[in-house]
C-alpha cells in the first residue's frame, strides 16, 4: 500500500511530534525533511554539492538539532538548486510501500501535492518561542526568551518570504493550530483524519 501524509508548518509548532505519533500509530515510515536541510547547512562548503551527495549517513550527525544547524538550514533552503537536489529522495520516500509521513515546509505544496492527507500545523510565534526556550532549559537556557522569539520570527520571515517553495498551507490542507489545541488533541485529530482517509480506500 502507498499512502502519504504530508505535514507542514513553521518551527516548533508541534509537527514533528504529530508526525512521529501518526507514523507510530499506523506503522508508517517517517522522514523529518528538516534534517536534510540541516545536514546540508552544517556540512559547510558548496551547499549544492553537499545536497547532491547527501546520504542517509549524513542524517545521523548528533549536532543537527542545534539552533546553529537550524539557522544554517534555513539559509541553504532558500537556494533553488539545493531544493531541487533533494526532491527525488523525498518523493521516493513518500511513495515507499507501507505508507509514509513526511514533515517539513513544502511537502503538501511541492514535494507531494497528491498526498492522501495534508496537514498544516501552526501556532503563534510567541507560543512557539516559549516552547523552544523551555526545551533549551528555560531560565537556564543560553538565550533569553526575547532572543529565541527574535530567531523564530526571522526564520519564519525567511521561510515564508523566499521565492522558491515558500512556507504556506496547501489549499486542501487541514489546519491544526496548536496555540488553541494541546499537542495531544492535535495528535488525536491528525490520527482521525488519516483513519478517515484510509477507510475510503
Ligand atoms: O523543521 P526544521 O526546523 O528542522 O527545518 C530547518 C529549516 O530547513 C527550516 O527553517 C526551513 O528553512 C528548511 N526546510 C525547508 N523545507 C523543508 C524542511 C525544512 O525549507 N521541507
Amino acid at each position: 500500500m502507498r499512502f502519504t501524509v504530508a505535514i507542514d508548518g513553521p518551527a516548533a509548532a508541534g509537527k514533528g511530534t504529530i508526525a512521529r505519533a501518526v507514523a507510530a500509530h499506523f506503522g508508517f515510515a517517517h522522514l523529518d525533511t528538516g534534517l536534510l536541510y540541516r545536514a546540508v547547512g552544517i556540512k559547510g562548503g558548496d551547499p549544492v554539492a553537499a545536497a547532491r551527495a547527501l546520504t542517509l549517513n549524513d542524517l545521523q550527525r548528533d549536532d543537527l538539532r542545534s539552533l546553529a544547524a537550524g539557522e544554517a538550514a534555513s539559509r541553504v533552503a532558500a537556494l533553488p538548486e539545493v531544493r531541487r537536489a533533494l526532491v527525488a529522495f523525498q518523493r521516493e520516500f513518500a511513495r515507499r510501500e507501507g505508507g509514509a509521513v513526511l514533515d517539513g515546509r513544502d511537502i503538501g505544496t511541492v514535494i507531494c501535492p497528491a498526498a492522501e492527507v495534508k496537514l498544516f500545523v501552526t501556532a503563534s510565534s510567541e507560543i512557539r518561542a516559549r516552547r523552544r526556550w523551555l526545551e533549551a532549559g528555560g531560565a537556564a537556557a543560553p538565550e533569553s526568551l526575547e532572543e529565541v522569539l527574535e530567531q523564530v520570527r526571522s526564520r519564519d520571515a525567511r521561510d515564508m518570504g523566499r521565492a522558491d517553495a515558500p512556507l504556506r498551507p496547501a489549499t486542501d490542507a487541514i489546519i491544526l493550530d496548536t496555540s488553541e489545541l494541546s499537542i495531544e488533541a492535535a495528535v488525536r485529530r491528525a490520527i482521525e483524519r488519516v483513519a478517515a482517509r484510509l477507510s475510503r480506500r
